[in-house]
């Protein structure tokens, strides 16, 4: 029995001096197969102690487990040690060269028809109007009936509304948030509803969704100076353009009587005519005062009150105040694109 204990502190002693002498990750590891690995001496002297003596057995196994042990201690440290100096090394080879260029950060931004109508709600809230979005998804009676558009209208053929398979559709513009607001609503009342609406409809000018912005003002003795007034200020204070010309032509529309449709002077070419506006004149906005069968529809009554609305396309808009020459290009996402804004 002494001689084994023997052996045990000698296998230790060497496995000392390896562990001391290693100098890298390599090295220790052989020092762990050689000492403590599945057919070093330990381990096979752990594998005989069933042979010995009974009363040797106990004295023995924890012999050798202790020197395991201890090996594997030492070895913890050695590693711990190992791991210090190559990150020592490692800093004092590797410097930082801190006049190397920076990789940066990638700024996103907002999407142009986002800041558009940002830039329009603001201007809006600033004198007062709330804003209110309704629904995309509209019934026919929000979205025409109300709106005094009667079953044939041309405006209600199916060429140009998508039709979902539940009776309802997808509104083809923000009028019938009118509807929602008056009946929610007492007058007097100002508020504008920008949002997405959908038309059957593609080609270099249109795109199945595109945006408008309706805008509402019912009070007592509304009039159409008023509407004129409005829609004159917001197109300068949006261009930021004290002297846009604005003009009102008369039209049609069935929700409003009289209607009209605002031109605005150019501003691409300051109305000399190019060839964006043709003339110098740009389409903008249809306009009108609501009509009595409308209000009737949002419950009001049109002995007390009047009002006027106005609806325009925001993607136009957007394409004018930041210089973009083709509608598609506001849908495609491409970043080298947005990038720009
Ligand atoms: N809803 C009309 C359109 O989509 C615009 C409009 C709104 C006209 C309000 C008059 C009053 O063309």
């Amino acid at each position: 029995m002494q001689e084994i204990l023997q052996k045990i502190e000698q296998l230790q002693r060497a496995a000392e001096s390896s562990i001391q002498s290693a100098i890298d990750e390599k090295m220790t590891e052989q020092v762990r197969i050689d000492f403590l690995g599945k057919n070093s001496p330990l381990t096979e002297l752990l594998k005989t102690v069933g042979k010995l003596p009974p009363s040797e057995r106990p004295v023995i196994g924890d012999a050798v487990n202790k020197a395991k042990d201890y090996i594997q201690l030492l070895m913890f440290k050695k590693k711990a040690d190992i791991d210090a100096k190559t990150m020592g090394d490692r800093m004092a080879r590797d410097r930082l060269d801190v006049t190397l260029p920076g990789r940066g950060q990638q700024l996103g931004s907002l999407h142009p028809i986002t800041q558009v109508r940002d830039r329009i709600e603001a201007l809006f809230s600033s004198i007062g109007f709330d804003v209110s979005e309704g629904f995309e998804i509209e019934d026919e009676w929000h979205n025409f009936e109300a709106l005094n558009i009667p079953a044939h209208h041309p405006a209600r053929n199916e060429q140009d509304t998508f039709y979902l398979e539940n009776g309802k559709l997808l509104r083809t513009h923000t009028s019938p948030v009118q509807i929602r607001y008056m009946l929610e609503h007492q007058p007097p009342m100002r508020m504008i509803a920008p949002g997405r609406v959908y038309r059957r409809d593609f080609d270099a000018t249109h795109t199945p969704m595109f945006h408008q912005t309706e805008g509402l003002v019912i009070d007592r003795q509304v009039n159409f100076g008023h509407l004129k007034q409005m829609i004159s200020q917001f197109l300068r204070r949006f261009f930021e353009k004290n002297d846009l010309q604005v003009r009102f032509r008369a039209s049609y529309f069935p929700f409003t009587e009289p209607s009209a449709e605002a031109d605005m002077q150019c501003v691409l070419c300051d109305g000399k005519g190019c060839s964006v506006c043709g003339n110098g004149w740009l389409e903008i906005l249809g306009c009108g005062m609501v009509h009595p069968d409308v209000l009737a529809a949002g419950g009001i009554d049109s002995n007390e009150f009047t009002g006027y609305a106005f609806g325009f396309g925001m993607d136009r808009l957007a394409m004018l105040y930041f210089g973009i020459p083709d509608l598609r290009l506001v849908f495609e996402n491409d970043i080298r694109f947005l990038r720009q804004f």
